[in-house]
């Protein structure tokens, strides 16, 4: 199945994104070990939070669906059971590291596999700390698969965390909801921190001060009630789409704006974007706007902040493709990271960019990109959804239309994507 994208001219529209990736996984693994039941709405439906669902109806949750509707009816922090097989986490990074936290810490044994693209990701960043809880793992020389097996009684850790990483720190976070006294975890930069602020809403003894996450093990964790917010990362798409085309504005409801998330409204608004937010609010203890694109002659940027770029970490593909439209020579540094993620983010747009005729060169940590107005063509999007999406946007402006082979990824995070495009006019349609 592939995008075929033309030039859109202007856009238009009141749209909503589907509920955020990171905290609907969180709903279910949270949700599960509180004691009784927590109701979710706006969940997201896609193919990584249904392999973290499905992993957890395995361990014996009742976990009920509705449309958008989640109800999970919490079995305690030690009610879980151990699963018959070995759990796939298929795609998600999220799934694999944060329940390798929470296996660990369970009186059972497990194993961990996942997707081509999943097996290749580094698991020693969460291997590690663990180990020092006193939980052994043994995996395919840092890779998945992984076989865990669970301790009952693990150690508390005071833990620099090497690199910024919120899987990392969920990771830990959750086996030390087990361990026999309080945690210290140090992160190198801020993170998305929904854990944290899920944990404190579950009345967990957790505080935060500034780059120091303190952790106690609590005696249960109570279940909640929220609706999660439209996925910042999702909206990134329809923001920058309207933004490099012509005349547009469009608006998009309830979308989260946690301050850890939302970097990319920096970096966009220094290369010229105009972006508002308004009807600020809450779901729970996430905070929630609308947010208004109008379309902006963009200017290039020299991003190498290590803090901005972890506030920004999964919006890389659709800044490159800002980039690709902005008068010119942007430089991005420090994005090793990006090499790690489901496809390697700097190779795979930077091969893509050069088909649709930018000027790009790419070198370890980054890339440069002089900007211009995109021929057209075909590109691949190596599996990876975020790829895929900034791609099929990549069109709206472009002389001639862009394909976008092989999309299915994109039902990881976002499948309502070609619909809500279409709803605000851009010209894609799948084949
Ligand atoms: C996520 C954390 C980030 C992000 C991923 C979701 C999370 O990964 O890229 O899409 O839900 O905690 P890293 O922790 O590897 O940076």
């Amino acid at each position: 199945m592939d995008f075929h994208v033309e030039p859109s001219g202007t856009l238009n529209g009141k749209i909503s994104v589907p509920g955020d990736k990171s905290i609907s996984h969180r709903a279910i693994i949270f949700g599960a070990i509180a004691e009784g039941t927590s109701e979710f709405s706006n969940f997201l439906d896609s193919e990584d939070c249904t392999t973290t669902l499905l992993a957890f109806q395995k361990m014996g949750v009742d976990i009920n669906l509705n449309k958008t509707n989640l109800f999970i009816h919490g079995v305690g922090l030690r009610g879980l059971k151990a699963p018959k097989q070995s759990i796939d986490a298929g795609n998600s990074g999220t799934t694999v590291r944060l329940l390798a936290g929470l296996l660990g810490a369970q009186n059972f044994n497990t194993m961990i596999t996942g997707d081509d693209s999943l097996s290749r990701r580094p698991m020693s960043r969460i291997i590690e700390p663990l180990s020092i809880m006193g939980v052994h793992i043994d995996s395919s020389l840092g890779c998945l698969p992984l076989k865990i097996q669970g301790s009952a009684s693990i150690k508390n850790i005071e833990y620099k965390i090497p690199v910024a990483s919120a899987q990392v720190k969920s990771c830990i976070l959750l086996a030390s909801l087990y361990s026999r006294g309080k945690s210290n975890l140090y992160e190198l930069n801020i993170t998305r921190d929904h854990s944290e602020r899920m944990l404190q809403a579950m009345q967990c003894p957790i505080s935060v001060k500034k780059n120091c996450i303190s952790i106690e093990p609590p005696k249960l964790l109570k279940p909640l009630k929220m609706s999660i917010p439209g996925d910042f990362s999702s909206a990134v798409f329809l923001i920058a789409a309207t933004l490099i085309s012509n005349k547009s504005s469009v608006l998009i409801k309830g979308v989260g704006i946690n301050s850890t998330r939302i970097g990319f409204l920096e970096i966009a608004k220094k290369m010229g974007a105009n972006i508002k937010l308004s009807n600020q609010r809450k779901f729970g203890s996430e905070p929630v706007a609308d947010i208004l694109i109008q379309s902006s002659s963009l200017r290039s940027i020299t991003l190498d902040d290590p803090e901005l770029i972890s506030l920004s970490i999964d919006e890389f593909p659709a800044i490159f493709i800002l980039a690709a439209y902005a008068k010119g020579i942007s430089r991005f540094s420090n994005l090793a990271e990006l090499r790690l993620k489901e496809s390697d983010r700097i190779t795979s747009m930077v091969e893509g960019m050069i088909k649709i005729g930018i000027q790009v060169k790419e070198n370890s940590e980054g890339v440069v990109i002089t900007g211009g107005k995109p021929k057209g063509g075909i590109v691949n999007c190596f599996s990876d959804h975020r790829v895929a999406m900034s791609f099929a946007i990549a069109a709206i402006g472009a002389y001639d239309k862009i394909i976008v082979k092989d999309v299915e990824s994109v039902n990881t995070s976002f499948p309502r994507f070609l619909k809500t495009m279409q709803e605000i006019d851009v010209k894609i349609k799948r084949v």
